[in-house]
């Protein structure tokens, strides 16, 4: 039925979360609160770049995801009082770019591998970071494709980056299962007019707004009885 498995790279096959261990060690007590608000306003940048100016072509405000992600570091650590030196803003950001894999991440793509599917990351993340945290987790040959935002200079959840897919793999929406554990990234795609499976990890309740996913399920695993 489905032709294409389409992923979202950060928190659905690596592991964002385990950022906030770092962020303790460097910064005692705060964490768990760096984190949150680092992860938020990083995607509170993105939508700003889009909206400011949505044109087909691209924003003309566009800057990579791993520039906003360094932007919106700073951000989180002045607004929380942190003393953000050099050398912690470096151990972060190489961390962020050498993200592990959660534990259910192999399996699932070894299962659509041997279904014979085609499988993509879509990723608000630059190329070159893509490229960079499949290679140290040695994932190259379980994806067909990289997809970056990059290509069209715009970040989910505009239209134009669900797009993507559809050009890179000629195919129709209802050919695209797209997994995502952000429940916004789930709403975009709902939305766009994919079809959908939302990795509810941490057992949140749904968006109030946007359609509900097609399918849900607690992790990866989860995911092969629907294909
Ligand atoms: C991504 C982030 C937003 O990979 O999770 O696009």
């Amino acid at each position: 039925m489905y032709k294409v498995l389409a992923f979202d790279a950060y928190g659905t096959i690596f592991d964002v979360y385990s950022m906030a261990s770092l962020a303790e060690e460097l910064f005692p007590g705060q964490g768990q609160a760096l984190s949150l608000m680092w992860r938020d306003r990083q995607i509170e940048y993105t939508r700003l770049v889009s909206m400011a100016d949505p044109a087909q072509l691209g924003s003309r405000f566009y800057t990579s995801f791993w520039d906003l992600t360094t932007q919106s570091l700073r951000y989180s650590c002045e607004r929380l009082g942190l003393p953000l030196n050099e050398s912690a803003e470096s151990a972060l950001m190489h961390q962020y770019a050498q993200l592990e894999i959660f534990p259910d991440v192999v399996s699932t793509l070894s299962q659509l591998k041997n279904k014979g599917l085609n499988t993509a990351i879509l990723s608000n993340g630059s190329q070159k970071m893509l490229q960079d945290v499949v290679d140290k987790n040695a994932l190259t040959a379980f994806f067909n494709r990289l997809v970056s935002v990059d290509d069209v200079k715009h970040f989910k959840v505009m239209p134009q980056a669900y797009q993507l897919l559809l050009d890179q793999f000629s195919c129709q929406k209802k050919e695209v299962l797209f997994v995502s554990c952000n429940a916004w990234d789930i709403v975009g795609a709902g939305w766009f007019g994919l079809p959908t499976y939302w990795v509810n990890r941490f057992h949140l309740p749904f968006e109030k707004i946007g359609l509900p996913p097609t399918f849900q399920g607690p992790s990866l695993t989860e995911l092969i009885q629907h294909i």
